[in-house]
């Protein structure tokens, strides 16, 4: 496992300490043989790591983990998958996060990642790594928290195109807007969401549309089979809006609201971020606070729409069991 943060340590919790709690899972045995940070150290053991009480076998060391050293353990180590939860960085376009994931894939390791970078910056490359390897790549968690998205249109859209994928998908935006039309100021609504614990000390991913322009860039690169990234995204955050703005609006019965939104034609594929004013009847418009909702168009079947409410850290470590349990079934 590379990152050991809150998604890397609820995973193991599921699988250690809560794992009797959850009878479905009884069959299901993991055995961590590395687990690597950026600046907390590391832990490695080939027979396998206790899970139990985790923290004490990390080896700190007094400076950063170069990523060479994690290339090195990646290609050294042995394990069947990786499990990939460091950060998005946009400014190093999805890197070191592509070459961690490259290097497992091309040893044939599957790899699961809840980061967005990989699927939003080079999905189509490694993809093909993936099949050319006999493994899989799979990162359900990038998007919705875990909610069913990727897993869903692979069983159960088959034979579909899917046309355009448009919602609302960045969970502290929402819920700014939520709570500046409560009456909240800006930065009022966001010292509460960071006093929550979903907003980053730096909000600016999240209010200049990157986090969303980046999801919306995994789902047309994996649903539809684009090679976008998010520079490809038409992009407008939220911060251009303010209380009064959103005053008028609800006096006329009608809300802003972040929509992601991407549309393919042909071949091409047209991508847009930005805060659109939707009435309070349209579907989009009752999505508060935290939840999110994705809306999938197809050539068969549907419009299909997607809700998550008020996610938590535990979807989000789900969704990436769910992906290890779906490479565990598939290699059985
Ligand atoms: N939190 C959520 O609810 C959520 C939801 C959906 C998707 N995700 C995605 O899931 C991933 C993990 O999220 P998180 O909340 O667990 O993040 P986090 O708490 O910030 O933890 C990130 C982890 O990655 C490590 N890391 C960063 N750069 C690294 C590098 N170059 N080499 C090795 N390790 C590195 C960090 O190490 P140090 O701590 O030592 O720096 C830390 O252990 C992110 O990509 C995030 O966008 C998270």
């Amino acid at each position: 496992m590379i990152g050991f943060g809150n998604v890397g340590k609820r995973l193991i919790h599921l699988l250690s300490d809560e794992h009797p709690d959850h009878p479905r899972l009884a069959d299901l045995h993991c055995k961590f043989t590395g687990i690597f940070t950026k600046h907390h150290g590391y832990t490695q053991n080939s027979n396998g790591i206790d899970l139990f009480g985790i923290e004490k076998n990390f080896e700190k060391l007094n400076s950063n983990i170069p990523d060479e050293k994690i290339l090195q353990a990646i290609s050294n180590l042995e394990y069947d998958m990786l499990v990939e939860l460091s950060e998005l960085s946009i400014e190093q376009k999805g890197e070191p996060a592509i070459s961690f994931v490259k290097a497992a894939l091309q040893r044939s390791k599957h790899v699961v990642t809840a980061n967005k970078g990989p699927a939003a910056f080079a999905y189509r490359e490694i993809n093909e790594l993936a099949l050319k390897n006999n493994c899989r790549f799979l990162c359900e968690s990038a998007v919705m928290d875990g909610t069913p998205v990727f897993s869903l249109a692979r069983s159960g859209l088959l034979g579909t195109e899917i046309k355009a994928v448009s919602g609302i998908l960045n969970t502290t935006t929402n819920f700014v807007l939520s709570k500046l039309e409560s009456g909240s100021s800006f930065s009022e609504a966001i010292q509460f969401a960071q006093k929550l614990g979903f907003a980053e000390a730096d909000p600016s991913y999240d209010l200049d549309g990157w986090d969303a322009s980046a999801k919306t860039a995994v789902l047309a690169n994996i649903l539809m089979d684009g090679t976008i990234t998010p520079f490809d995204v038409w992009r407008t955050g939220i911060i251009d809006l303010n209380n009064e703005m959103i005053a008028n609006a609800a006096r006329n019965k009608n809300r802003f609201k972040l929509i992601c939104r991407a549309e393919k034609s042909g071949t091409n594929i047209s991508a847009k971020v930005a805060p659109e004013l939707l009435p309070y009847d349209h579907p989009f418009a009752s999505v508060n606070g935290t939840d999110s909702i994705l809306k999938i168009e197809t050539d068969l079947m549907g419009p299909i729409f997607i809700r998550q409410e008020n996610p938590t850290l535990n979807d989000t470590a789900y969704g990436v069991l769910n992906d290890l349990l779906t490479i565990a079934m598939e290699s059985n």
